[in-house]
């Protein structure tokens, strides 16, 4: 997909961040409505789609298997549902990118199909960890041979009976959740995931949106195979982890003001607005609303000044892809801030524990990983050349950076940022960022 690896962002240092604006929808939402959509019976419109790579992936893998879809125009999708049993067979594997979503959930929701197919991505999504889910799909009883590493390709095997079954998930993870709870829809009998802290729950409330029982008991979500689901209007609202680039620049950046509409507050999602409070962030939660079942709200946020912490581990899995953006605010704070019971950040788009620690070393930063997370000393950033490694959250996590730098700051492999944030050399600069890319 993003092959060529040649964007940099060049960013000169200061500034502030201030107005009004509204970051692009929800990648993890986006993702189930195309496929909640796809399996429905009837037609959904989806407002607010993110038309980032990865949420195009899904939609391009569901065109491949026969959905008619329209768009994305300006956010709008319209999803012609096939029906549960509707999908056809690919005429080649289907190329998921950079997107370990698509990836992990599209393997529970084919692994009951009749037909076989193969799932392939780029060099990243094809070295992370697949056994996660080839593992527990193999007890539903479906056939996924992957390499020996346990990673992609994926050939899953059409025409299993899969049967329901009672999963403790080892890892607190919403995709292993999902494409368990996408493959029970396909299974005899009923299929429960107990996860073992909260992880976020986007898939369990649409699915109940469009009419297909989830039973919720506590930290375990059940289904019953079998069931069909109702087309419905899917309101996207702007994705919490877009947003928190912008929480961090406008906390460490004197002078910023800065007020994010629309924004994802789902409390599996949250992480990050407390993990910054406790910082000492100033940030208003204002004119909190229910659209399409999933909490919503605009938030305020001032500068002030941070100060490092103990990041509390229950807040992990609610703020696990905020954390390059974390950093960066340790990196800010006055004091220590110490990140343990995090290793999942190791097997994300990069290793996000090293690739960042490289970075703000890079910036003369005291940043020192850890197994399972990182211990950063708050002082000065200075001026420097960064490797994001391809990865998109670390490219604008350091791109906010800048606000506090002593001098320019040069970051390489910034192609990715499309997968998740079309758009954001743009509404960054609108805000303040002094922002260049070059190399498109
Ligand atoms: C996601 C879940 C998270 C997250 C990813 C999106 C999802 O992964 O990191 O960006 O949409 O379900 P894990 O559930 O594996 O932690």
């Amino acid at each position: 997909m993003s092959g060529s690896n040649r964007l940099q962002f060049h960013l000169a240092p200061g500034g502030a961040l201030r107005g009004t604006l509204r970051v692009p929808g929800d990648k993890s939402i986006s993702h189930r409505a195309i496929m909640l959509g796809s399996l429905a019976d009837g037609v959904t419109g989806i407002r607010g789609f993110l038309e980032g790579e990865d949420s195009l992936a899904t939609l391009g893998a569901f065109r491949a298997m026969g959905v008619s879809i329209e768009g994305p125009d300006d956010g709008r999708v319209t999803v012609h549902g096939v029906g549960m049993h509707g999908l056809k067979a690919p005429s080649g594997p289907l190329d998921l990118g950079n997107s370990g979503t698509s990836m992990r959930l599209l393997s529970g929701l084919l692994a009951g199909q009749s037909f076989d197919v193969e799932l392939v991505g780029d060099a990243s999504l094809m070295s992370r960890p697949m056994r996660r889910v080839t593992e527990p799909l193999a007890r539903m009883g479906a056939v996924i041979e992957a390499t020996e590493a346990g990673t992609a390709p994926l050939r899953i095997r059409g025409g299993q009976r899969l049967r329901g079954i009672d999963y403790d998930m080892p890892v607190a993870s919403a995709q292993v959740k999902s494409c368990l709870l996408l493959a029970g829809l396909y299974a005899g009998g009923r299929t429960c995931v107990t996860e073992p802290a909260p992880t976020r729950d986007h898939t369990e409330r649409m699915l109940a949106g469009m009419g297909y029982p989830v039973a919720r008991e506590g930290s375990r979500a059940c289904v019953e195979g079998g069931g069909s689901v109702r087309a419905a209007s899917i309101d996207v609202p702007s994705d919490i982890s877009s947003a928190a680039f912008f929480l961090v620049g406008a906390s460490i950046a004197p002078g910023s003001d800065l007020l994010i509409e629309h924004v994802g507050v789902n409390p599996t999602r949250t992480g990050v607005l407390e993990i910054l409070r406790l910082m000492g962030a100033d940030i208003e939660v204002l004119n909190p609303r229910e659209v399409g079942g999933e909490p919503v709200a605009d938030l305020r946020v001032r500068h002030a000044p941070l100060h490092g912490i103990e990041i509390p581990e229950a807040q992990v899995p609610l703020a696990i892809d905020e954390f390059p953006a974390l950093f960066v605010a340790a990196a800010c704070a006055e004091g220590r801030t110490v990140l343990t019971g995090a290793e999942e950040l190791r097997v994300k788009e990069s290793d996000r524990i090293q690739v960042m620690a490289d970075g703000l070393r890079a910036l003369g930063v005291d940043a020192n990983p850890t197994p399972d997370g990182i211990v950063i000393e708050g002082g000065a950033i200075g001026a420097g050349r960064v490797d994001s490694c391809g990865d998109h959250r670390i490219a604008m996590s350091f791109a906010m950076a800048a606000l506090r730098a002593s001098g320019d700051i040069h970051i390489d492999d910034c192609d990715n940022v499309n997968t998740s944030f079309p758009g954001f050399v743009a509404l960054a600069a609108g805000a303040g960022l002094s922002i260049r890319a070059e190399g498109e």
